[in-house]
């Protein structure tokens, strides 16, 4: 994987694909992405079940392709029925685990402290968190995205080191754009990510703020993606649906190179 701000292209697979797919999209990306890898880290997260065969296909076969979870709990181990502990992923040798997903927040009740617990528990455990944030569509139409975010950034990234926060992977998503085909403008989008990285400065400073990678997701297709990418804070994309594609992951991968 490359150095400080390197472009990432993130494939976010949700709850699409078996083991068995997941093997096959793999051997796939692989042909079509592999003349890029020097110039943008390209990260799949399959589901917890596709963990297993993914990880192994990409240490059989040399792969440059980053393994992530989509979720996490945030204690090493106990009762917590259907849970995956950080050092489970960590067996599986995943690099990268999603935090905070909207998904995660509207259907499984994450909160901005969950989030900042899994944060700490994947950092401990030398995962590196791709954690999410965004507003929902009333809060855009209120003009309260920068006020929202903020606090998703301040209360869900609290009390980590300089050096963690010089790592963090941020994905600003509106989800109001997660699989509608609707998007911000790229300088709108832009201006989040901006405020996001002005944010992570403020909490931590200058040089973390220069090297935390802030993603845009949210609808990003191969016809758009390379306007998201232009944005001089924008550093590459949470993928969902284009990612389930080897073709179409591979065009927005290649727009980000
Ligand atoms: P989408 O999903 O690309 O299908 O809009 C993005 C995401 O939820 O991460």
């Amino acid at each position: 994987m490359g150095g400080p701000r390197t472009p990432m292209v993130a494939g976010n697979w949700k709850m699409f694909t078996t083991s068995g797919e997941g093997a096959a999209l793999i051997g796939n990306i692989q042909d079509v992405v592999s003349d890029v890898w020097s110039r943008v880290d390209v990260v799949v997260c399959p589901p917890f079940t596709g963990l297993k065969a993914a990880s192994t296909i990409i240490e059989l076969d040399h792969l440059r392709i980053g393994l992530g979870a989509q979720d996490v709990h945030w204690e090493s181990e106990g009762a917590f029925t259907g849970a995956i502990a950080p050092r489970m992923l960590v067996e599986l040798r995943c690099d990268y685990c999603i935090a905070g997903h909207s998904e995660r927040r509207e259907f499984f009740g994450e909160t901005n402290e969950t989030v900042n617990r899994k944060v700490h528990a994947l950092f401990a455990s030398g995962i590196t968190p791709i954690t999410c944030c965004g507003e929902s569509l009333a809060l855009y139409e209120a003009g309260k995205t920068e006020e929202f975010v903020r606090t998703q950034i301040r209360e869900g990234l609290a009390g980590l080191t300089p050096e963690q926060a010089a790592a963090l992977i941020v994905a600003y998503e509106p989800i109001w754009a997660i699989g509608t085909g609707h998007t911000p403008t790229p300088e709108k989008a832009n201006d989040v990510a901006r405020m996001i990285r002005a944010t992570i400065g403020a909490m931590y400073g200058p040089p973390a703020a220069q090297a935390a990678r802030v993603l845009y997701g949210g609808s990003v297709k191969p016809e758009n993606a390379a306007m998201f990418f232009s944005e001089p804070d924008i550093d590459g994309a949470l993928v969902g649906g284009a990612a389930l594609k080897a073709d179409t992951f591979s065009d927005i991968v290649h727009a980000a190179s």
